[in-house]
């Protein structure tokens, strides 16, 4: 069974592409997926469509999350929210890695299979391979009757609505905030979710949309500096922690849909050799989110500004120490750090898109990609 979304459904609302439109359409997609999940009072978080008993959710020793593209970089960001809520050591695999290369399992591992379609040749091979093994497999999946919903023993779905842009947006960040629901379930089932945590991240979801919502209104803004820069050959995109795993989905964006050469780096590790490729005006975007590694991360946009680079910083609102080392900031409204990448990944995605519109390419169909790839 494959569910098909009709036309009307599917137009693009007055929007110029579906990406633009699914970028626009995040705070109402984040507030679906959170509907029904946190109760009012966020005082807990329910998951009913899951089939775990508490005893097999005590006896959780492992996860391994598996998935593709922005599904494995939703999964980065997966991992830190879960070993820092739950207290589960988690492992992220690419999927087209993790069939081939016999990952070390327990009888009480718990698989998570991430994907948009629910249709992805090597995602559908892991989770197949892991259930042969017996192992407990949940999915995350946007498509209520897709493969993975129908064969992994429990599923999320994450209500984004059809998305038809190759270039995935609000899946991701659907993704994110079940992955975050997830977590706080298990660390509320485990015991290991303090009162205080308990109310910084349930009240941070809670806030999403709002924040999401005032996140877009940066849209002009980068719209201008993505017709600066498009001569650009190469960018970089450099941050610590959960900025890292960010940066490497806004590199892919730009990637994916505008051709430009660019590259994630964990801020830190630039001096290994990335370096050398910082010159004259070399765009770079540097993501300062994580309140403790910031000090670490400035040190890091000093180096490349030292070199010359183009610096275009993100960081949250009431920030007055960033400006005065790069070249531009877009200040994001003030939430907690632990979701920041749902926050910092727009601005993201808004400067791919812009990049792709200003070169002119087929923004929702770009070259060489599929939706979904459904062949190994
Ligand atoms: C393709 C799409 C990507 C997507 C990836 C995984 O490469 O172009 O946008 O992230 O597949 O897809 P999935 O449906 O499994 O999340």
């Amino acid at each position: 069974l494959h569910v098909t979304w009709d036309a009307v459904s599917a137009e693009r609302g007055g929007f110029q592409h579906f990406m633009q439109k699914e970028i626009h359409e995040q705070p109402k997609a984040i507030r679906d997926t959170l509907t029904g999940r946190l109760d009012e009072d966020l005082q807990s978080v329910a998951l009913p469509e899951l089939s775990w008993t508490d005893e097999s959710l005590q006896a959780i020793d492992r996860i391994h999350i598996v998935a593709c593209g922005t599904s494995w970089h939703a999964g980065l960001v997966g991992k830190d929210a879960i070993e820092k809520i739950a207290k589960i050591p988690v492992e992220v695999d690419v999927a087209s890695e993790y069939r081939y290369r016999d990952p070390l399992v327990t009888p009480n591992t718990l698989v998570i299979v991430i994907t948009q379609s629910g249709e992805t040749a090597d995602t559908l091979a892991a989770l197949r391979d892991s259930k042969q093994k017996g192992l407990r497999v949940l999915a995350i999946t946007n498509v209520v009757g897709s493969s993975a919903a129908r064969e992994a023993d429990d599923v999320l779905i994450t209500w984004a609505g059809p998305e038809i842009a190759v270039a995935s947006t609000k899946a991701y960040t659907t993704q994110l905030v079940t992955l975050y629901l997830l977590a706080a379930y298990l660390g509320q089932a485990r015991g290991t979710l303090s009162s205080d945590a308990k109310a910084e991240v349930l009240g941070a979801l809670a806030g999403l949309p709002t924040v999401a919502e005032q996140v877009l209104d940066a849209a002009p803004r980068i719209e201008r500096f993505a017709k600066d820069y498009q001569e650009a050959r190469d960018t970089f995109f450099i941050g610590r922690g959960l900025d890292y795993a960010v940066s490497l989905e806004g590199a892919l964006k730009l990637k994916e849909i505008s051709y430009i050469h660019a590259e994630a780096y964990a801020a830190g590790e630039l001096k290994h050799g990335t370096l050398a490729l910082i010159t004259d005006g070399v765009p770079v975007i540097a993501l300062a989110t994580q309140t403790h590694l910031y000090e670490k991360t400035l040190s890091n946009i000093k180096e490349v500004k030292a070199r010359d680079a183009f610096v275009l910083g993100l960081t949250w609102a009431g920030d007055e120490e960033l400006k005065k080392s790069v070249d531009e900031v877009i200040y994001l409204p003030r939430t907690s750090p632990v979701v920041a990448p749902i926050v910092a990944v727009i601005p993201l995605q808004l400067l791919a898109y812009y990049a792709a519109v200003v070169r002119g390419n087929d923004v929702d169909k770009p070259r060489n990609l599929a939706k979904s790839v459904t062949v190994e």
